[in-house]
């Protein structure tokens, strides 16, 4: 016994600078994973009579955010594509919230008419509709078309869930107050809407169409807001942070996520979890009930680009989007 005891004396003297830089480097890091993890939405605000979609909701920052609505018990509507992968998170949901209000709707945004379906489905089916969240979103596709012609990117991030939240508005406006959540990215931020080749056919570049249809997220956000004063229907777009998702699914395989050696990486990006947050905020902190149109980034306001507060680019957007999908 002696003997470890004083083995392990001279362990530590031998090594006191060593084992100094290892706990100092282990607190750091603790320190930088929490800082990463990015806000959190502290809002204890009940769900309970109230209805949510939520567009994208079978993986990813959409299933965590629908999961902790569900928590806080709103009826929530899962909007998906594929029916197997939504049919399984809404029994994960159930299962983990313990609210058994938990559905599925088939929704495709790369086709005007599976959004048509949807809101029809939606319109005559539902009593009300307090919370809208176009979460649904791909990234850096190769050159794709939707149903329409439109291209991928702009189709499902921007012109379907443009759809979508219009054929809805009527019922968010007779719900109100009520809340349209969007999530967008900080990639808008080196966006621009080119109006001259939307479709970017002459040069599609995936990372340029990407920070296009995330602009166009924030300037839908701030013409609906304006367009919405008075109604009790409020608007709010957010980046939720890098978050492990699938999302890079067209880049890199996201299977890395689950690879142990990149370890010290993963540390410095948020879990779908942690990424849900902002979005989670947006949608029911009590402290934004009377603000619209406005930008978030882990739970706080954040000034967007200044490409996406130019109200003529919005409106411009606006008028295009329209006439693209056949509301005018
Ligand atoms: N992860 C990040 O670091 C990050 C950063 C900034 C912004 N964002 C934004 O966060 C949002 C959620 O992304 P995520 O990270 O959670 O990615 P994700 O794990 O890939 O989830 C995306 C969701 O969108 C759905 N979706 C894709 N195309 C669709 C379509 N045509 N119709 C209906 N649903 C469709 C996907 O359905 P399937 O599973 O069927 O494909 C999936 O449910 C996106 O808008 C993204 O731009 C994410
Ligand atoms: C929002 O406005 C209403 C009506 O003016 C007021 O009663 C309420 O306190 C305000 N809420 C917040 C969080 O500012």
């Amino acid at each position: 016994m002696q003997h470890y005891v004083e083995a392990a004396r001279d362990f530590v003297e031998a090594h006191a600078i060593g084992l100094t830089v290892a706990v100092v480097t282990g607190a750091s890091l603790l320190a930088l994973r929490r800082w990463m993890a990015g806000g959190v939405c502290r809002s204890k605000a009940r769900l309970d009579g109230k209805t949510v979609l939520i567009t994208g909701a079978n993986t990813g920052i959409g299933k965590e955010t629908a999961l902790d609505l569900a928590r806080r018990g709103a009826r929530v509507i899962l909007a998906c594509r594929d029916l197997t992968k939504a049919h399984m998170a809404a029994n994960y949901i159930r299962q983990q919230s313990g609210n058994s209000n938990v559905v599925v709707k088939r929704l495709d945004l790369a086709s005007l008419q599976s959004v048509r379906d949807l809101a029809k489905d939606v319109l005559i089916n539902e009593d009300r509709l307090d919370i809208l969240i176009n979460n649904a979103g791909l990234m850096m596709c190769p050159k794709w078309k939707t149903d329409d012609g439109f291209e991928m990117q702009f189709g499902v991030n921007h012109l379907g869930h443009f759809l979508l939240t219009n054929l809805l508005i009527d019922m968010l406006k007779k719900s109100a107050p009520s809340r349209v959540v969007i999530v967008s990215s900080l990639a808008h931020e080196k966006g621009r809407i080119h109006f001259e080749d939307i479709h970017l056919d002459l040069d599609y570049q995936p990372v340029v169409s990407y920070r296009q249809s995330k602009l166009a997220n924030v300037l839908f956000c701030r013409e609906l807001a304006i367009r919405m004063k008075g109604t009790g229907v409020n608007t709010y777009c957010l980046h939720p942070g890098v978050v492990r998702t699938e999302l890079g699914r067209h880049t890199f395989p996201t299977s890395l996520w689950k690879n142990p050696l990149l370890c010290p990486f993963l540390m410095m990006i948020k879990s779908p979890r942690e990424g849900a947050q902002t979005s989670i905020f947006c949608a029911v902190d009590e402290s934004l009930a009377n603000v619209t149109g406005l930008y978030y980034s882990d739970c706080a306001l954040k000034t967007p680009a200044p490409a996406a507060m130019d109200d003529s680019v919005a409106k411009r957007l606006w008028a295009l989007s329209s006439s693209m999908v056949g509301l005018v």
